[in-house]
């Protein structure tokens, strides 16, 4: 039997459970009860775990027990990699790459990175200043512990994607909050971003489109956010592009014009690092594999992090990646046709529910709506005060997943995901408006 282990804030005590053996075999059970102790680091201390996967785990346990919850919390497309790409792996896998991978990628897949930049965003990179990694969370923490150091000051604007302030603590880095409303579309201005830099910022680091807020900036907005960071040439801007495809504004995905960055301007292009990854626009959550593009001493520290934490990406990912980047993007449009469709689906739904106050997302598969007007309220059971207690309502009572907005530093808003076939986002939406019909 394995000891049980109690955990008191950073102590942990392992009692050895009563061994049956031992008392078939005549020893006494009072034998002294060893007890060690294991002082967990002040490292784990720094940081929270995602609260997004949080969610999924709660769901999946009340699904365990037959309950049937409906999965709003999801953050990845609901849709199967497409043929060819898994027909790729399934020849590296016969042509026999499976050895160790170069710290920072194979050169074929750095040069597909490179074209893709070049055919989708009209950029121009080389190889070298390419890192892929194992999923855009580690391109961004390999940069993110690249540059920052104790006491550096890293704006994000609000709402942000859960992962970004604990990278930073992390770091040690001190998280500067810009906060924006959903008036504002939950961009920041050229003003807001002026008066958060201090001499201390060291990084600016957002996402574009937004997970949660589904925010996308347009070339003029980032324009505008460009000037900005050229007067302060010591802000470094991180830039996580990953839901570029899923954007519902301008013209059609993967091509120059619909998608902007803040690479596209050439006087602060040297302080911009991109992460993009397969992810979402490709459906590969599993198959864990991102990059970012810098200028090559940036490229360089990031290899070097990335080389004592996990070395090279999986090779039979790298190898489906080439052809993922460099063929066509039709089956991509398919799916961002499909979520087109359920979010206009979603946002009807929404505006049927009195209190929910919610634009229509731009980009990504999220819809974030202000609930903060059921605060205060009680369906005589349980009494909402916040977003928090807004998702374990819908979890318990409405059997619906979702993730509350405090992890995204947004509390009175709740993210819901329309990754999930429209069948169940209409199951889902008719029980949330029962549920919240409830709460007086
Ligand atoms: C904004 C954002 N960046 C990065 C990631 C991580 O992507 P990957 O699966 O490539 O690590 C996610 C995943 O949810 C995300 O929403």
């Amino acid at each position: 039997m394995p000891p049980c282990g109690l955990i008191f804030k950073n102590l942990t005590i392992a009692i050895p459970t009563f061994d049956p053996a031992l008392w078939l075999y005549g020893n006494s059970v009072f034998q002294p009860i060893k007890l060690f102790f294991m002082q967990l680091s002040s490292f784990l201390q720094r940081f929270n775990e995602p609260e997004t996967l949080k969610m999924a785990k709660l769901g999946r346990e009340l699904r365990a027990k037959g309950i049937d919850v409906i999965d709003l919390s999801l953050g990845e497309p609901d849709f199967d990699t497409p043929a060819h790409i898994k027909e790729a792996a399934i020849k590296a896998i016969q042509d026999n790459w499976s050895h160790y991978t170069p710290v920072p990628g194979f050169l074929d897949l750095r040069e597909a990175v490179c074209s893709k930049f070049k055919r989708d965003n009209n950029l121009d990179y080389k190889p070298e200043n390419i890192v892929v990694s194992t999923g855009a969370k580690q391109s961004l923490a390999n940069a993110i512990l690249a540059l920052v150091d104790e006491g550096d000051e890293v704006i994000i604007p609000t709402p942000f994607w859960v992962t970004y302030s604990e990278l930073v603590k992390i770091a040690r880095g001190k998280v500067v909050e810009i906060k924006t409303t959903t008036e504002q579309g939950f961009k920041i201005t050229a003003a807001q971003l002026e008066a958060a830099i201090t001499e201390k910022t060291k990084m600016f680091l957002f996402s574009s489109p937004c997970n949660p807020s589904g925010a996308v900036y347009s070339r003029d907005e980032l324009q505008s956010l460009a000037e900005v960071f050229r007067k302060h040439p010591n802000v470094f801007i991180l830039s996580d592009e990953i839901y570029e495809y899923i954007n519902y504004v301008g013209k059609p995905a993967g091509r120059t014009g619909r998608h902007h960055s803040l690479a596209e301007f050439e006087e602060i292009k040297d302080r911009v690092a991109v992460v993009n990854g397969l992810s979402k626009g490709f459906a590969m959550t599993g198959w864990r594999l991102g990059y970012l593009a810098a200028q090559t001493e940036i490229a360089r520290a990031c290899e070097k992090v990335q080389g004592q934490f996990t070395s090279g990406a999986n090779s039979i990912t790298q190898k489906a990646a080439v052809t993922a980047l460099t063929t066509d993007l039709r089956p991509t449009m398919e799916m961002v046709k499909e979520f087109t469709r359920r979010r206009a689906r979603v946002h009807e739904l929404l505006k049927e529910i009195p209190g929910l106050h919610c634009s229509e997302p731009d980009g990504a598969f999220y819809v974030f709506p202000d609930m903060s007007s059921y605060f205060g309220k009680t369906d005589g059971e349980s009494v909402i005060n916040n977003a928090g207690d807004m998702s374990m309502y819908l979890l318990h009572k409405a059997h619906v997943s979702s993730v509350m907005g405090d992890a995204f530093g947004e509390p009175d808003c709740v993210r819901f995901s329309f990754a999930n076939s429209m069948k169940n986002i209409e199951e889902g939406w008719r029980r949330i408006k029962e549920a919240l019909r409830k709460l007086k």
